[in-house]
C-alpha cells in the first residue's frame, strides 16, 4: 500500500488489517483499517498512530513522505490501543516536541504507558495550533468513543479528522466513500454505529448540535477507521442524526434461540401474526446463527422486539442471555417488546426474558407465551396474536 494524499499536503499514512474478525466482541468480517493522517507543513505532525504490530505499515508509509524523525508533533485524538498501540515505539523513534491530548487524553495516556516524561500539551475544545500554512482547531468529543476522546478540525482544508466518529471497520485498497458503492459503505457505518456508538447517542445529538451551531464548515471527514468521506460527508452527518435519534422503522425482529424446535415454531406463528397484521418487515434471527453485533445492527431501526427462549435449567439460553447482555450495555431506545417460549417443567424461560426487556426500558404489550412440550396447531394460536397484539404496539 502506498501513503494516499487526501488534500494537498495532507497523507492518509495509516495501515490496513485484513485479517481481524473480532473488535471487542463487535464481528469485523471485513477486517478494518487503523487510518493515521500526516501533515506536511512549517510544522510537521503525525494524527494518531496505529494497533501495536502494525508500527511497519504506518513506517513504511511515512517513509515515502518524509524521514519519521522530521515529524514534529504528534497528535493523540484518542487513547484506545487501537490507535495508540505502537504510540510509545513511534515517541522513541520521532522524538516529537510535543504531543497534543484532551485533558482525559493525558490521564488516559499516563494510565496506558506510564510515562509522565513525554511532551504532553494538554489542549481543550476551540484551542488552535498553527502548522504554518494550516491551523489545528481542537474539538473535544467526549464519549465518542472514550472520555478523551476529541477531532481535529483543519479549517483552511475544510478537513474534520474525527477519530472514531463516522468510521466503518472495513478493510479497503480504496480510500475514499466515492471509490466503493454507497450501499456497502452505509451498512458498513451502520454497524459500526449500532455496535460502538449507539449508546453515546445522545452525546452525537449535542455535539452535531453544536456543530451545526458554530457554523463549522467541512467537505472532507477523515475518520481513524474505514474510509475518508469526501463526495459526501453530508450523508454520514445525515445518517448520526438519524441513527442517534433513534428512530426506528416498522420493522420487527425475532430474536430467539430454541433446543428441539418448539420454540422455533412458536417464533414462526409469532411471524405470521405480525405478517397478518400488516407488519411487512419481519426477521428472525436465531441467537446462535446470527452473531450478536449484526443482530445489533438489526435493532438499530426496528421498532419491536420479541424474545424467544426455552426453558433450560430454570434459565435461558446461553445465547440469549450473550445477545441480551451485549444489547442492555448499547441501550436501545423506542423499542416496545414480547416474550414467548416452550418448556418442560418448571418453565421461567419467558419471566426471564420479560425482566430483560424491562431492565432495558423496553415496554412488554402483551403478557409473554409459554407452551409446555411441543406446541399444537390451537396453542400456536396464543403465539399468533402475540404477533398480532405487537404489531398493533407498533403503531
Ligand atoms: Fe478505534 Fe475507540 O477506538
Amino acid at each position: 500500500m502506498k501513503a494516499t494524499e487526501i488534500k494537498p499536503d495532507i497523507f492518509w499514512v495509516g495501515a490496513l488489517d485484513w485479517n481481524s474478525r473480532d473488535f471487542h466482541g463487535y464481528l469485523i468480517e471485513k477486517g478494518t483499517t487503523y487510518n493515521s493522517y500526516l501533515i506536511r507543513d512549517e510544522k510537521t505532525a503525525l494524527f494518531d498512530t496505529v494497533r501495536q504490530g502494525f508500527k511497519s505499515d504506518l513506517l513504511h508509509h511515512l517513509h515515502q513522505l518524509i524521514e519519521p524523525e522530521k515529524i514534529d508533533y504528534i497528535v493523540v485524538n484518542h487513547v484506545e490501543m487501537d490507535h495508540s498501540g505502537c504510540l510509545p515505539e513511534m515517541i522513541e523513534l520521532i522524538k516529537p516536541d510535543k504531543i497534543f491530548c484532551s485533558s482525559m487524553g493525558h490521564k488516559a495516556l499516563l494510565e496506558h504507558f506510564h510515562r509522565p516524561d513525554w511532551p504532553y500539551e494538554v489542549v481543550k475544545t476551540g484551542d488552535t495550533i498553527s502548522l504554518g500554512r494550516r491551523t489545528v482547531k481542537f474539538i473535544e468529543t467526549r464519549m465518542l468513543h472514550w472520555p478523551d476522546s476529541m477531532f481535529s478540525y483543519i479549517p483552511e482544508e475544510k478537513l474534520l479528522i474525527s477519530s472514531d466518529a463516522f468510521g466503518q471497520h472495513w478493510a479497503t485498497s480504496e480510500r475514499f466513500d466515492d471509490e466503493v458503492e454507497t450501499s456497502e459503505l452505509m451498512a458498513h457505518a451502520a454497524k459500526y454505529y449500532a455496535n460502538i456508538l449507539l449508546l453515546f447517542s445522545p452525546n452525537v445529538q449535542k455535539l452535531l448540535a453544536e456543530v451545526q451551531a458554530s457554523g463549522l464548515e467541512i467537505d472532507m471527514i477523515a475518520p481513524d477507521h474505514g474510509l475518508i468521506w469526501r463526495r459526501n460527508p453530508g450523508a454520514i452527518l445525515e445518517a448520526y442524526q438519524r441513527w442517534s435519534r433513534q428512530e426506528p422503522k416498522e420493522k420487527a425482529l425475532i430474536i430467539y434461540d430454541t433446543m428441539w424446535h418448539s420454540t422455533e415454531k412458536m417464533a414462526n406463528a409469532v411471524a405470521s401474526g405480525l405478517l397478518e397484521e400488516g407488519i411487512n418487515s419481519v426477521k428472525l434471527l436465531h441467537a446462535r446463527k446470527n452473531h450478536r453485533s449484526d443482530i445489533m445492527t438489526e435493532v438499530l431501526d426496528a421498532k419491536a422486539l420479541i424474545l424467544g427462549s426455552p426453558t433450560l435449567n430454570n434459565n435461558i439460553m446461553p445465547a440469549m442471555a450473550d445477545v441480551l447482555t451485549y444489547m442492555k450495555g448499547l441501550r436501545p431506545k423506542n423499542k416496545v417488546g414480547a416474550a414467548f417460549g416452550s418448556y418442560g417443567w418448571s418453565g421461567e424461560a419467558v419471566k426471564h426474558l420479560s425482566e430483560r426487556l424491562d431492565a432495558m426500558g423496553i415496554p412488554l404489550v402483551a403478557e409473554g407465551v409459554r407452551i409446555k412440550n411441543v406446541p399444537a396447531h390451537e396453542t400456536l394460536k396464543d403465539c399468533v396474536e402475540l404477533g398480532r397484539a405487537v404489531a398493533r404496539a407498533m403503531r
